[in-house]
């Protein structure tokens, strides 16, 4: 039995995320352990909130909040959503856990060891009247530039311009407006990155089956960007990993912490203990060390491609600098952006569906389907609203959910609730088997390789061969001069169901649920011999119509969600 680590980006605590957002990692990554749970495989499917830096500080101070009561809270609605969309995560961690503070500190720790920590000393505004260093982004002032007067010791939102902190007119602290800021010399630790260039090229060297997308950004960021420049891993906050080495306190690093970049991706190892002292494991590092039988496992990771240079380098950095056995990543699917409705999706601004929202309106299965469908592989992708209601109109509703209310009903009526019995196959049911194990062994194909879009269009093309099937077939026309022939064809029909439904468990995973329900059936087998999956209801075998499985959406519905979705959320 293969044996499947899978991780998802950790979305950020600070606000509820968007569908962008979801495809670009957490949905994908979904599929793909469904997909290999179904296939009999052994999962450990992994997510957590990414609780550190300063974005969470900020909206804890705008909610009134303390930060780590804001966390605890917005993870609760991150938990919630993430069930919602039916996300199957074996555990649901936080990177602000216990589990999490010891293992950045023991990685911080074995990387002193190695000589790959050094200290830098740095000169960095502090505010006395606050009692702390600020951040850059904990600071405003006008721009030198362009005169805007709101602008951000990093940037300035007016002109885009970088800036240093000290390039601002008359800065003050944004979190007590204060002026009386001065320069202080202070330490941090960086990470040598850069003597583990060619180490971590050869490692990236060696993965040729990798996406291109993922790769490329890789290896531009190991040559040419500064990706490989030793990085500072510490930062003046409050909140966030006290930077120790080990339990042991790390001189001259009093009231700092770890970036919130260094502690995350750990996160994705610590995660993996928090399922086990939840009580939902038994061993974790079965997972994670390859000392401790790990060697087998294939982890994969989903990411937005703008998470590869921390996926690919400096995560890959801090395992490796460990000189400990940790299990590397084996593949890494990224991907591109999806856009909303002719711009972009924004959480600062407030633009697009957010994962809220769009449960509010349609069931989590209507947005998988349409976002999987869609999702942004090769190039980026837009969501509009018309192409939202055409697929869900023609896919789910006239491909998929017609053809299960007409199977059921045509049967209820002519033969009752249950599976009919006689007749034998003919040339077209021969000619639809040998289709369907081309069609379904193309699907395993492409699931296998994680063609999220192509994956979708064989599942599609699954459903559209039963249709035609049934359209070609007649049974209703069949009945009147041969019921038995009429009675196969609705035996085959029926068992479709169950086959849709357990290939389609990965994508829709409640209408799969409510098919195998309507069917009686429990048996999820995978068809991995088509004919004998197609005899698994034998004649007799009662069932029941189900409720429609998919409503159309309306023109009004649509323009009514276009224009309730067209400007920014309150
Ligand atoms: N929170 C980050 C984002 O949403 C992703 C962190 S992934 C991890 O872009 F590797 F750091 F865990
Ligand atoms: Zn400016």
């Amino acid at each position: 039995m293969a044996r499947h680590l899978i991780t998802s980006a950790i979305p950020y605590i600070n606000g509820i995320k968007h569908l962008g957002n979801l495809v670009g990692s957490q949905l994908p990554a979904d599929l793909f352990a469904r997909y290999c749970r179904a296939r009999g495989d052994e999962v450990l499917f992994l997510c957590a909130t990414d609780e550190h830096g300063t974005p969470a500080e900020l909206a804890a101070a705008k909610a009134g909040q303390p930060v780590a009561d804001y966390c605890a809270e917005m993870w609760q609605v991150q938990k919630r959503l993430s069930d919602g969309f039916r996300l199957s995560f074996d555990h649901f961690g936080r990177s602000s856990s216990p589990q999490n503070h010891r293992l950045t500190q023991h990685f911080a720790k074995r990387l002193y060891e190695q000589g790959l920590i050094r200290e830098v000393s740095e000169t960095q505004m502090y505010s006395p009247t606050d009692g702390r260093y600020l951040p850059d982004r904990y600071i405003e002032g006008t721009c030198p530039n362009c005169g805007f007067d709101s602008a951000r010791g990093d940037q300035c939102d007016n002109c885009t311009k970088q800036l240093d902190p000290v390039d601002l007119i008359e800065p003050r602290s944004v979190i007590s407006g204060a002026t009386d800021l001065e320069m202080r010399e202070t330490k941090h630790l960086y990470l040598c990155q850069s003597q583990m260039k060619d180490e971590l090229e050869a490692w990236i060297d060696s993965k040729t089956d990798w996406p291109i997308l993922t790769t490329s950004i890789a290896k531009k960021w190991l040559n040419d960007g500064d990706g490989l420049r030793d990085r500072g891993i510490t930062r003046d906050l409050d909140w966030g990993i006290p930077v120790k080495r080990g339990d042991e306190d790390w001189p001259g690093m009093e009231g700092k912490v770890f970036y919130v970049w260094f502690d995350a991706p750990i996160e994705y190892i610590a995660c993996a203990k928090e399922w086990v002292d939840a009580g939902k494991g038994s061993d974790w590092q079965r997972w994670w060390r390859t000392d401790k039988g790990a060697s087998d496992v294939t982890y994969t990771q989903f990411m937005g491609k703008d998470n590869v240079p921390f996926h690919a380098l400096s995560f890959p950095a801090t395992i490796l600098g460990s000189r400990e056995p940790w299990k590397l990543v084996d593949y890494m699917k990224s991907f591109n952006y999806l856009n909303y409705d002719g711009g972009q999706f924004s959480t600062s601004r407030g633009r697009g569906v957010f994962m809220d929202q769009a449960l509010e309106i349609l069931p989590a299965d209507y947005w998988r389907w349409w976002l999987l469908s869609h999702a942004p592989e090769s190039s980026d992708a837009e969501f509009t609203w018309d192409n939202f209601q055409a697929s869900v109109n023609k896919d789910l509703a006239d491909v998929l959910g017609n053809f299960v209310s007409r199977v059921t009903k045509f049967c209820r009526s002519k033969f009752g609730e249950e599976v009919p019995t006689g007749g034998t196959y003919g040339a077209q049911e021969e000619a639809l088997l040998e289709r369907l194990t081309t069609r379904i062994r193309e699907y395993e194909h492409h699931m296998q390789a994680m063609e999220v879009r192509k994956s979708a269009a064989a599942l599609r093309a699954i459903w559209v061969d039963g249709n035609e099937y049934l359209q070609e077939a007649a049974p209703w026309s069949t009945f009147k001069e041969d019921p038995e022939r009429a009675a196969m064809q609705i035996r085959l029909a029926l068992n479709l169901i169950r086959l849709y439904a357990v290939l389609s468990s990965p994508f829709i995973p409640d209408a799969a649920a409510a098919m195998l329900a309507a069917m009686r059936t429990d048996d999820t087998s995978w068809p991995d011999d088509v004919p004998g999956g197609l005899d698994a209801l034998a004649p007799g075998h009662a069932f029941d119509v189900p409720e429609v499985l998919f409503s159309k959406i309306t023109d009004d519905q649509r323009e009514d969600w276009q224009a309730r979705f067209s400007g920014a959320r309150d």
